[in-house]
């Protein structure tokens, strides 16, 4: 999608359709009342007769409004004042490109004035208008016979005052490189198994490789991760077919000698539960498993296409968990690229086991910071449901800044404790640890396991089960969760580096 910022007046503003806002008890923004002076009254009018209320989400479509040169006006309501909050700016957003996108509109221009949230900073709200009017025009049509009609929206432009335009100007950069990255998760996540293999993500690392000049991709192979001593990782994948991957991203826009901020993704392509078997119902949905490693490349593209000025690195553990003669089988007990064994009493807890490793070998950067992204537990789900991401940390600051990040982002974490008294339920009779600690904060021993293996840095693990795709319905799909908190994360980084 084409977006652009414009700032000319209002009357004269060429679209085929004009988004103006309406605040509740019908007071015009104050585009909206540019528009309505033009019209002489016509917008003013329409509301005194009670079509629309500026309610959120409210909508109105206007067509042959006189005295403008936009094509249509749509009447967006923005409802009350002490409801402007990032939650109901992004459900008008949803109804506006809903109208956009039924009319069939080439272009767009949204002229909602300041005070699209509370919040009164304009890059911000600026920068959500172009990630959601973005996000709206995603679709999905790689596995069907019958692509998506193609868009007829070909331009959204955004009108700011003339003193905004610049800070509108980065907001659109930044927007559309999260919108863009987010966008990639979303295609992966969907992805279904037998497409979305280990083998491929490696190939879409290369793929950026081959896109980005500062961006080199490197796989490791099932051979050199076993001369590497990755014993825990290759386990997960020994009752499949295919070959599992350990994909690392180099990303280098800051100093030689800068450290890097590590990105780790869980990318089980597939998981079936291996010989802790899953049940039946709903199964498909274990294809997203691998959404952790889509927000990393989703993030990877992000920062490439914003060139930030830092270095990062996004390494991917992929591997598929099935069930066979060659499957692990509960009781097996694996030594860890860092000698630590481990007592794998439930293998349809392989996504830990397959991070270990990869956090492991993340401490090799001798990273600045190590954050881990993975559909960890269903136990995330029961504690925080579909909303927040679960943030554990050994670092108080670290977790800190992921809330922060993800607030600013509206892409919300929420810390979990990572208390000692939980690592207890980790013990093992036979090896150094067990992957399972039983039902008890399920999220937490998790963590607590992979905290075992990340000692030497700061570490932060957000468990995003309940955020990286929406169950069921018309809305079915991966949501892109949460490369807007990661992109931010880094852009915070790369600004305190100034
Ligand atoms: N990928 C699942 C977690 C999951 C389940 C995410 C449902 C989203 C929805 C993970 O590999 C898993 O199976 N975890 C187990 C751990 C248990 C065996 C300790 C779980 O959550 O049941
Ligand atoms: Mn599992
Ligand atoms: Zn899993």
């Amino acid at each position: 999608m084409d977006f652009e910022i414009v700032s000319s007046d209002i009357p004269s503003l060429e679209t085929e359709c004009l988004v103006v806002a309406v605040e509740t008890e019908g007071t015009l923004s104050s585009a909206a009342k540019a528009a309505d002076e033009a019209s002489s009254g016509y917008i003013s009018e329409i509301l005194n007769g009670g079509d629309i209320s500026g309610k959120s989400a409210q909508t109105l479509l206007l067509h042959k409004v006189p005295g403008l040169a936009a094509k249509r006006v749509l009447l967006l309501g923005l409802g009350k004042a002490e409801d402007r909050n990032d939650r109901n700016f992004r459900k008008a957003v949803k109804a506006a490109m809903g109208v956009v996108k039924s009319t069939g509109v080439s272009s767009v221009t949204f002229a909602l004035g300041e005070n699209l949230t509370n919040d009164e900073d304009q890059y911000r709200q600026l920068r959500h208008l172009v990630e959601w009017s973005g996000h709206e025009l995603y679709s999905y049509d790689e596995t069907k016979s019958k692509k998506a009609d193609p868009l007829k929206l070909e331009q959204i432009s955004i009108h700011t005052s003339e003193e905004d335009s610049e800070i509108a100007e980065t907001a659109l950069l930044d927007g559309t490189a999260i919108v863009n990255g987010t966008s990639i998760a979303r295609d992966l996540g969907n992805l279904p198994g037998n497409f979305c293999t280990p083998t491929y993500l490696a190939e879409q690392a290369l793929e950026l490789d081959d896109e980005f000049e500062d961006l080199t991709a490197t796989i490791v192979d099932e051979e050199e991760m076993e001369a590497l001593g990755m014993h825990c990782l290759l386990s997960v994948g020994n009752g499949s077919e295919q070959p599992s991957k350990l994909i690392v991203m180099e990303y280098k826009g800051g100093e030689e000698g800068d450290k890097p901020h590590v990105l780790v993704g869980k990318g089980i392509t597939f998981d079936t539960g291996g010989i802790s078997l899953k049940p039946g119902a709903g199964m498909d949905e274990m294809k997203f498993d691998m959404c952790g490693a889509a927000s990393v490349f989703g993030a990877m593209t992000a920062i490439c296409e914003m060139a930030l000025p830092i270095n990062v690195v996004g390494i991917v553990a992929a591997a598929e968990n099935m069930p066979s003669g060659h499957a692990t089988k509960p009781g097996d007990i694996v030594t860890t690229m860092s000698g630590q064994t481990v007592e794998i009493l439930n293998t349809d807890a392989e996504g830990r086991l397959v991070l270990c490793d990869a956090l492991t070998y993340a401490g090799k950067f001798e990273p600045a910071s190590v954050v881990d992204i993975a559909t960890l537990t269903g136990a995330c789900i029961i504690a925080l449901g579909h909303h927040a991401t679960g943030v554990l940390s050994n670092n108080d600051d670290l977790a800190a800044e992921l809330l922060q990040a993800g607030d600013q982002a509206a892409d919300k974490g929420w810390q979990l404790p990572l208390w000692d008294e939980f690592q207890e339920q980790l013990d093992s009779n036979f090896a150094d640890i067990a992957n399972i600690g039983g039902r008890p904060g399920g999220t937490i021993t998790a963590a607590c396991f992979l905290s075992r293996f990340t000692k030497e840095y700061r570490w932060a693990h957000l468990d995003i089960a309940g955020v990286a795709w929406n169950s069921g319905g018309k809305e079915k799909g991966a949501t892109g969760r949460c490369v807007p908190l990661l992109t931010q994360y880094l852009l915070n980084q790369a600004a305190d580096e100034e």
